[in-house]
């Protein structure tokens, strides 16, 4: 059984706090805002899972105990990440999980949590729930039935109204980090998802990492707001794959899919309440398969997948820090793209900075 920290006492504060009581673990939930204490206990918690748990400590940030616990998670807005994640290794648990996005297009402090994970030996994943789902892995199992791969393609395009709704004490984007792409809101940074599931599935196709992005970004700016309402993104990895992501914070009814095309076949996955599996591959006839799922599911398979990888040393992660840190690359090489009109070519060896980055002439 695992003793959790979780900061943020928000929307996905309370569902790692509900899928970690669901895996029987110990959860400490705390928040820097009273009122979100408050509408934790008596609103989120009891609307979404039924009933207030008397199990679940809550603290205000200045309370709550430091060191003692296995596992952090960090499910608080983007620009606070990586001053908590620094602290949270600090505590020395065995893992630590930091909400997407990962960080800021920025990248400030990016390189500093490399280097500190690294150093202290804490594992650090980040919350790309749909890469660790039971849909994606079907769609990596399928991938060597597909011969040589021509394109992929990921498209995370939804309206963002769903999440006001859920989050009624807002008025709108202008009141949270969502409204300013800064702070890592906007289109490019809240369907980040669209990005990392194209890497993920780019790697298992072993086409490496993205080297190449040339992006289109609209953005929505007034006195009130900043941010980008549209992300397209063309993408060339380090062994020539070719494909594109868009993610959009307009599109209604969503859509949430993506396509991997084979010479020999293609992947379909469709992703929403339930996910969809459409294939056809080496003559065979189409074939699909649903996975029925619950929103909770989503967060439990993501912290059974950490619970295997800290008990497994030799177990690699397709949440890790690394793979959240390339989807960032992506993220602020997207702003700087649509900003000169230009390609923007991502250097690994430069570390995860601004360096990595340099503009095509
Ligand atoms: N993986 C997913 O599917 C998923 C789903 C929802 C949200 N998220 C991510 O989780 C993060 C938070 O989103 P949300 O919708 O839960 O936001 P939210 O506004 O509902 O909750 C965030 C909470 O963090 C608190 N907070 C802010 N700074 C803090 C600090 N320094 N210490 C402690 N608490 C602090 C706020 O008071 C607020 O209660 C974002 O990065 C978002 O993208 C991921």
């Amino acid at each position: 059984m695992y003793n959790v920290k979780i900061f943020g006492a928000g929307s996905i504060g309370n569902h790692l706090a509900n899928a970690s009581r669901r895996l029987g673990w110990n959860v400490t939930l705390c928040d820097n805002d009273p009122a979100a204490l408050r509408r934790t206990k008596e609103e989120i918690y009891p609307t979404r899972y039924g009933q207030w748990d008397d199990a679940i400590q809550l603290f205000t940030v200045a309370d709550v105990p430091r060191g003692g616990f296995d596992l952090i998670f960090i499910g608080t807005p983007p620009d606070s990440h990586m001053d908590l994640a620094i602290q949270a290794i600090e505590e020395q648990p065995k893992a630590v999980l930091v909400e997407k996005p990962l960080c800021t297009p920025g990248l400030e402090k990016a390189d500093i949590l490399y280097q500190l994970a690294k150093e202290t030996g804490v594992k650090v994943f980040v919350g790309y729930d749909h890469a660790v789902s039971h849909s994606a892995a079907k769609a990596v199992e399928l991938m060597p039935a597909l011969g040589a791969v021509e394109t992929l393609d990921v498209e995370f395009r939804e309206y963002w109204g769903g999440i006001f709704t859920a989050h009624p004490w807002l008025d709108g984007p202008q009141d949270t980090y969502l409204g300013f792409w800064q702070r890592g809101g906007g289109a490019s940074g809240e369907h980040s998802h669209a990005i990392n599931l194209w890497q993920h599935f780019a790697r298992n196709l072993g086409a490496g990492r993205v080297t190449e992005v040339m992006a289109t970004l609209e953005y929505v700016k007034t006195e009130k707001l900043d941010y980008d309402s549209l992300c397209l993104l063309n993408l060339r990895t380090e062994k020539g794959l070719v494909g594109r992501v868009v993610q959009d914070v307009v599109t209604q009814p969503t859509r949430k899919w993506g396509r991997v095309q084979g010479k020999d076949g293609f992947i379909d996955i469709t992703i929403g309440s339930e996910d969809l599996i459409r294939w056809k591959c080496g003559g065979n006839p189409e074939e699909s398969q649903l996975f029925k799922k619950t929103r909770p599911d989503d967060f439990i398979t993501e912290l059974k997948h950490i619970e295997t990888v800290i008990n497994d040393p030799q177990q690699s992660s397709m949440i890790s820090l690394e793979c959240g840190l390339d989807t960032m690359l992506v993220v602020a090489a997207a702003h700087i793209s649509n900003r000169e009109g230009r390609r923007v070519r991502i250097d690994y060896s430069k570390g995860y900075s601004a360096d990595a980055l340099t503009i095509e002439p």
